[in-house]
């Protein structure tokens, strides 16, 4: 029996701090407004030098050094990011390139649900010979958010999560996983423009067809049925219930949605993982920036049952179930 384990963690946030105040100043919002809203206090945004490689990387390299190994030793790189280094070539090829890697490695957007997405998908690639599979999240949403638009522009935030997986014949590990997607609402939550659907043109970028356009109360309403109908798929998937999770890590896009689904989940406030007050929302390094936080300030030990569950663009959702600790 070979499980997926996470083996090695790194996260990375840009200096750059933007708070509620440094926003009422310049948009039509109020520091209240926000909090009450969203529950965001303050988030990091990308500097002239950041990119999402960049963050990424320096996730990465923690990671790999935290789980003992050397770049070498990574057979394959996964990257989760809605918002890449360019249009091509992936993400993948400049991550790799700042640690050194020579393995295989591609993008994947799932949008926000993409670091479980990513994890599932080492946890099969190490079914099929690899021994340490490298999953990255991230993301600088700060670079494709209207700065005029008040409705995105108070949610997002940038950063990186990494993790190494590895294989190993023990128990424990990724348990039980779920993975979604209705493109029938496609349009609730996009970029329109910049591909091969709607190319860049003058046309597109006076519109400002290149940021962010979200319907903000339909993906609320969505996403609270997500979270909680894979939450649910996966418990059961690994014969487990709500009673028996240590920690509920969701995607942290809204104070809100987060206490509504961990209600109708049955997880009390003090069983979830929440950092949503000092990063926002950073898509696909939320999941891993609030997981990895609460493993470094002791809060998720060895043995604990994590939830993980994510939504974002497409709609897609992913929700995944880890024994937490090394492989025994
Ligand atoms: O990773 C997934 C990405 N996205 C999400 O998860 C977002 C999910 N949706 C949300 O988090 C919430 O819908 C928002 C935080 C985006 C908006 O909160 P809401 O409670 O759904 O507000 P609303 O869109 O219903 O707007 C209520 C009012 C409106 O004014 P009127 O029409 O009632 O006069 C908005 O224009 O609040 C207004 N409003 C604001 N006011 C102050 C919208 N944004 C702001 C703002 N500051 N930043």
């Amino acid at each position: 029996m070979s499980n997926a384990f996470v083996t090695g963690w790194g996260t990375a946030v840009p200096d750059g701090v933007l708070t509620n105040a440094d926003l009422e100043a310049r948009l039509d919002t109020t520091d209240a407004w926000i909090l009450e809203r969203t529950g965001i206090r303050e988030r990091r945004i990308a500097g002239p030098g950041d990119t999402s490689a960049s963050l990424g990387a320096t996730a990465a390299a923690s990671a790999i050094k935290q789980a003992g190994l050397t770049p070498s030793d990574i057979d394959l790189l996964v990257v989760a990011t809605s918002t890449p280094e360019q249009l091509m070539p992936h993400t993948g090829a400049f991550l790799g390139e700042r640690l050194g890697l020579r393995c295989g490695s591609f993008d994947l957007n799932s949008a926000c649900s993409g670091f479980v997405y990513a994890t599932v998908v080492a946890a099969a690639m190490l079914q099929t010979g690899c021994r340490h599979v490298l999953v990255v999240g991230t993301e600088t949403m700060s670079r494709i958010t209207d700065p005029d638009d008040r409705a995105t522009h108070i949610l997002f935030g940038d950063g990186a999560g990494a993790a190494v997986m590895s294989s190993a014949d023990a128990h424990g590990g990724l348990l039980a996983w779920d993975l979604g997607c209705d493109g029938s609402a496609t349009d609730i939550l996009q970029i329109p423009a910049g591909g091969s659907r709607l190319p860049t043109s003058a046309a597109t970028v006076a519109r400002g067809d290149h940021y962010i356009k979200m319907q903000g109360q339909e993906v609320f309403k969505r996403a609270v049925r997500a979270v909680v109908d894979s939450s649910a798929l996966t418990l059961e998937r690994a014969g487990c219930t709500a009673a028996d999770v240590a920690w509920f890590v969701p995607h942290q896009a809204n104070t809100r949605i987060i206490d509504t689904a961990a209600t109708r989940l049955g997880i009390e406030a003090d069983r979830v993982v929440a950092n949503i007050d000092r990063f926002g929302n950073t898509s696909a390094a939320s999941i891993p920036l609030a997981l990895f936080e609460a493993v470094d300030d002791g809060r998720v030990a060895d043995g604990d049952l994590v939830l993980l569950a994510g939504f974002g663009a497409g709609m897609t959702w992913a929700s995944a179930l880890l024994r937490w600790g090394a492989p025994e």
